[in-house]
């Protein structure tokens, strides 16, 4: 197996009105090729922030990213840009679906960002809307859509661009158990015809056990969640 994912001594800092707030210290990771990973821990402990870094939304304020062996911080922001539309998908607690654009569109819109043509994206979108078991909403808009089924455009959408990494924060947080568990059914569906590795912050803990591993965050910042805990 080879590393897919790597922290190494994480820590990130926020500044708060004059003071500052260390959500998490020294936090060291590594994800395997292909490897599910669950993020649990109370609310407020540092899920998303932890998410948002590895997807190159926020940048530590010490320590070291690598996905594929690329160092995050050796990236100047045009290429973090372009890796991160290429190598990383993001899937919101909410979907964050464009409402005027139907789901087709939607699922379609990173790969037309990265350079794809039409007539491709409409192959990919169409394809890997069949595997979220949504080919028959290929035209609707989000607001027409079941809160499960907008969850699963949104999928669709991260995985468009056939990333190596899969982000999901709280992914099934609004569904059902067994709506939950259907997304979980189409992720290790498409996990087998194609190998990517997938982080999901959740506090359900049936989700995470379906993870092929659990990284419970414990709290070792400054955080109010930290405190409850020690
Ligand atoms: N931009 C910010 N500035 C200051 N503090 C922040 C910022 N973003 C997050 N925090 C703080 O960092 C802590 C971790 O937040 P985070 O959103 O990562 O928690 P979480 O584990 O995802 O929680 P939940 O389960 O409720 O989604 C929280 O206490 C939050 O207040
Ligand atoms: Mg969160």
């Amino acid at each position: 197996m080879n590393k897919l994912l790597s922290l190494r001594n994480v820590t990130k800092t926020f500044p708060v009105r004059g003071t500052s707030l260390t959500v998490f210290k020294d936090l060291s990771l590594e994800l395997e090729d292909g490897e599910f990973l669950a993020v649990t821990g109370v609310s407020g402990i540092g899920k998303s922030t932890l998410l948002h870094l590895v997807g190159l939304l926020d940048t530590p304020s010490s320590g070291e990213i690598s996905l594929n062996n690329i160092v995050y911080s050796s990236l100047i922001p045009e290429e973090a840009s372009k890796f991160r539309n290429q190598k990383v998908g993001f899937v919101f607690q909410f979907h964050h679906l464009l409402p005027e654009f139907t789901v087709l569109e939607n699922v379609e819109m990173p790969f037309l960002i990265g350079g794809g043509g039409q007539d491709d994206a409409r192959k990919r979108a169409r394809e890997i809307l069949d595997i979220m078991g949504l080919s028959n909403r290929l035209e609707h808009f989000p607001s027409m859509l079941s809160g499960g089924e907008q969850q699963r455009t949104a999928i669709a959408r991260a995985l468009i661009n056939e990333p190596d990494l899969l982000l999901m924060d709280e992914p099934t947080g609004n569904l059902d158990p067994r709506t939950g568990n259907g997304v979980m059914d189409h992720l290790d569906a498409l996990r087998k015809k194609r190998k990517y590795g997938c982080i999901i912050a959740t506090h359900n803990m049936k989700i995470a056990a379906r993870c092929d591993r659990i990284f419970p965050m414990n709290g070792n910042g400054e955080n109010h969640a930290g405190e409850i805990l020690r």
